[in-house]
């Protein structure tokens, strides 16, 4: 898939960050709500759906399957689903875009029901590795033509009935599980996913949300059995989409490191197996608070509020990692500008993201002035101690999303600014994040 030209932006100081925003929907989350939506058989209504291209993708791909999705423009979706089995052959290449999260848990779909599906996706997409969804779903009797190394384009043909697996996780990925999961819906008999180390719940939680027969079990090792009775019959649902608590991290940080300022994000997200980052923030002494508390669609929700804060450098434990495993990029700007030093290691998994995120945040913050060591699993970074980078620089975003936002928020709190080569990629996830500054600035 071709790109669009790319799209610099300069993103200077604007002086204290004030007011009360909402982020747009969780990207996880929106995802999952279309694809079961799609496989309940009746009318479901989506509320609070991000509107991002990496779920429009989602959503694109589930009508080419014969879902009828119908988007009235302002997050909210109706979905009439073909029930599960019923997913149609796609009459061209599903396109992915940049997201990793439709390919994946799309490839698991795929992989139970009698069609075959070719994936394509743009550049960033198309250099990750499919190897860690396609080793478990060809178990199931699946077959799978992929580009060299496990990467896209791929071709998926499906198997109905597939032989129901026992999987034990290799690497901590909630993308795996999930693919694993979805074959399993249309499979005859037990599918079981064994984590040794917890990652986000969301499909479970849904597919439960669903009516589908699943249960989780943790061992006397700590290590989760999550087991899905197949040829599930999925019921239509209301969903609420809470705010992304990734999506959030970029103004709570931006809030922390800019003097004076006072920002609140309503409606974010509090699963726990999501907010490794607000816990990491407040153990470097970032002043949050918590309000508000409530469940929305199974799901536990809060508002957030970050109030300037001089941040003191941390070790991150390496286990939290998974429950933060995407704000990293954000928090290592957190880091750039604390007092003393933040170690961070096992991070292996961000060199796969929608780019290599530790070379590219390392290289980044380089140029803006930030010390940083570059280690094969992680970043250590010894911080200015509250005061402003240097900035002045141009840094790449790669295609990553986060990437392009991180260095957006590092812009509030360097002296020269930071220019950004190419914010096309933030409305992957965040379609609103310059308006929101804009806003926060304004006060
Ligand atoms: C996601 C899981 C994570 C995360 C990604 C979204 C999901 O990836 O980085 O942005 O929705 O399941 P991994 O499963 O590769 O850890």
């Amino acid at each position: 898939m071709s790109h669009a030209a790319p799209q610099p932006r300069t993103f200077a100081p604007t002086g204290p960050l004030r007011g009360t925003v909402r982020v747009p929907g969780d990207k996880s989350i929106s995802h999952r709500s279309l694809m079961l939506s799609a496989l309940a058989i009746g009318e479901s209504r989506i509320t609070g759906l991000l509107e991002g291209e990496d779920v429009l993708s989602t959503a694109a791909a589930m009508r080419a399957m014969g879902a009828q999705i119908e988007q009235t423009g302002d997050g909210t979706c109706i979905v009439h689903g073909v029930g599960v089995g019923g997913l149609l052959q796609p009459d061209a290449a599903l396109d992915m875009g940049n997201s990793g999260t439709s390919t994946r848990l799309l490839m698991g779909l795929v992989a139970s029901h009698a069609i075959t599906a070719t994936f394509i996706g743009d550049a960033s997409l198309s250099k990750r590795p499919m190897g860690r969804v396609i080793d478990p779903l060809s178990l199931t009797g699946a077959e799978f033509t992929a580009s060299p190394g496990g990467r896209l384009p791929l071709m998926v043909r499906g198997i109905c009935p597939a032989v129901p697996i026992r999987y034990r996780l290799p690497v901590a990925s909630a993308q795996v599980k999930s693919a694993v999961l979805l074959a399993g819906l249309n499979t005859p008999g037990i599918t079981e996913v064994i984590e040794p180390v917890p990652t986000r719940d969301h499909s479970e939680r849904m597919l439960a949300g669903f009516g589908a027969e699943l249960t989780v079990e943790v061992d006397a090792d700590g290590v989760r059995h999550i087991r899905l009775v197949g040829e599930a019959e999925l019921k239509p649902q209301q969903i609420e989409v809470p705010g992304d608590p990734s999506s959030a991290a970029f103004p709570i940080v931006a809030a922390l490191i800019t003097p004076g300022s006072e920002v609140t994000v309503t409606h974010v997200g509090m699963n726990p197996t999501r907010t490794g980052i607000y816990k990491m923030l407040e153990a470097m002494g970032a002043d949050l608070t918590y309000s508000n508390e409530r469940m929305v669609g199974g799901e536990p929700v809060a508002d957030i509020t970050a109030r300037h804060s001089v941040l003191t450098g941390i070790e991150v434990p390496p286990d939290v990692a998974p429950s933060m495993i995407d704000e990293f990029p954000v928090f290592f700007i957190a880091a750039s500008m604390a007092q003393g030093r933040t170690i961070t290691s096992g991070l292996d998994e961000l060199r796969v993201k929608e780019s290599d995120r530790l070379a590219l945040m390392a290289a980044g913050l380089m140029a803006i002035g930030a010390q940083v060591e570059e280690r094969e699993d992680g970043l250590v970074i010894d911080g200015s101690g509250g005061e402003p980078l240097e900035g002045g620089a141009t840094v790449a975003s790669a295609l990553d999303h986060r990437i392009a936002m991180s260095f957006a928020v590092a812009g509030q709190h360097c002296y020269r600014g930071v220019t950004v080569d190419d914010i096309s990629p933030i409305a992957t996830s965040f379609p609103t994040f310059e308006a929101m500054l804009r806003e926060l600035a304004a006060g």
